[in-house]
């Protein structure tokens, strides 16, 4: 029975069957119940033909006279006529059959297709509700049939549709918001020019430069961010050597960690560690993760940079001293936009693209990445994997 009802080929099937065997049935019923009144009815006609033909007192009741005392011509033309009237009979009985079997069939096979395309029918509603722009239009699902695994299949798609537009919205929305700072310090610093209360020195001139770069910065974040997104960014990836990865991003920091006082540590073992990665991408990230290391960290503290090898993985790790995260705020670090302190991170000219960009790209090498901290200044650490190279 489960296996009938989750199967719609064998529900068509034993549809079909079905109505053949009733419309069947309707015809043996019919028939037998109509073939007796048009024989007898058929008989009496011959019977009166032949009493009129054969003159007065000779017909069917007179059984002895019947195809014995009228001769060899009268008998043959009697079976012909005969089998004329039966054959009359039956066409008439087989009609009517006919016709009762094919209303009731028509009426079965309606019901019938009705119960098996109601999901097609209530499918297209939905999908015109959600073409319309209703994405949180959903098909019930009452059967386990391929029609209702269809619609398991559409209510996903729903679903997906209904996150990507709700993705969309936010992303104008945030993008809007971020765009509205600097060009609200712009056009202010501009107008205080306009109107002489700003005097036009060049430190007016390169805050208005400092919030430009600030946007183009974002823009460009923006759009490495789609590109990533949208997994554009072809990945070249081959055997890379990941200590010799974290010594050229820090050769290239190490001057801004000692410009605000900082120690960078690197906790590197001796041997390389060969990871399957695109080295450009990997530098990405751990400027990203070591670049906000040193942004978070004040004056004094501390950051290390290590690597080891967790069974089939690398595993780099990037501590420090600094302000720390709240556990509240950890599961969202990696969201686009997303900043714990707006303030403290916009002063550095940060958008909170930077770990949404590193999160993907970790991701689309099979890697995972995340972040740990104790609590507020007591510091914290990233970690990301890679595929060991074999
Ligand atoms: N090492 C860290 N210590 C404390 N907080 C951190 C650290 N790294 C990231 N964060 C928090 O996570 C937020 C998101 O970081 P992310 O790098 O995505 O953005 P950002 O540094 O603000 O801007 P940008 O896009 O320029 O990197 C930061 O704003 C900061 O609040
Ligand atoms: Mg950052």
């Amino acid at each position: 029975m489960k296996t009938i009802q989750s199967r719609l080929g064998i529900k068509l099937f034993l549809s079909y069957f079905v109505v053949i065997l009733v419309g069947m049935f309707v015809i043996g019923v019919t028939a037998n119940l109509t073939t007796p009144r048009a024989y007898a009815r058929h008989l009496l006609f011959m019977e009166q033909q032949m009493g009129n033909g054969m003159g007065q007192g000779m017909g069917m009741g007179q059984g002895q006279g019947f195809g014995q005392g009228q001769g060899q011509g009268m008998g043959s033309g009697m079976i012909s006529n005969f089998y004329q009237n039966f054959q009359n009979s039956f066409n008439e009985a087989l009609v009517i059959a006919v016709v009762a079997a094919s209303i009731v069939a028509l009426a079965v096979s309606y019901v019938f297709s009705r119960n098996i395309l109601a999901p097609v029918q209530v499918m297209k509603n939905a999908s015109q509700r959600i073409a319309e722009g209703h994405y949180d239009e959903r098909v019930p699902i009452s059967g386990e049939d391929e029609l209702h695994q269809l619609a398991g299949s559409f209510n996903k798609m729903a679903e997906q549709l209904e996150q990507v537009e709700s993705m969309r919205r936010r992303l104008i929305g945030d993008v809007a918001h971020e765009l509205r700072t600097p060009l609200t310090a712009i056009k202010g610093s501009a107008e205080g020019l306009m109107d002489g209360v700003l005097s036009a020195s060049s430190e007016t001139y390169s805050q208005i430069h400092a919030e430009a770069e600030r946007l183009s910065r974002l823009v460009d974040d923006l759009q490495e961010l789609s590109r990533v997104e949208s997994r554009a960014a072809q990945l070249n990836i081959r055997p890379a050597d990941s200590t010799a990865i974290i010594q050229t991003v820090t050769k290239r920091l190490r001057h801004q960690f000692d410009e605000k006082g900082v120690t960078l540590t690197l906790n590197l073992p001796h041997d390389p560690i060969l990871v399957l990665a695109d080295e450009d991408r990997i530098i990405q990230v751990l400027t990203n993760l070591i670049g906000n290391a040193l942004q978070y960290t004040p004056f004094n503290g501390a950051v290390t940079v290590s690597i080891e090898r967790d069974k089939n993985e690398a595993r780099l790790s990037v501590r420090d001293t600094g302000y720390g995260i709240f556990a509240e705020h950890l599961k969202h670090i990696f969201d686009r936009f997303y900043r714990v302190d707006k303030s403290r991170s916009r002063a550095h000219g940060g958008s909170g693209i930077g770990l949404t960009i590193a999160r993907h790209l970790v991701e689309t090498h099979g890697g995972r990445i995340w972040a740990e901290s104790a609590g507020e200044n007591k510091g914290s650490v990233f970690v990301f994997t890679l595929p060991l190279a074999k």
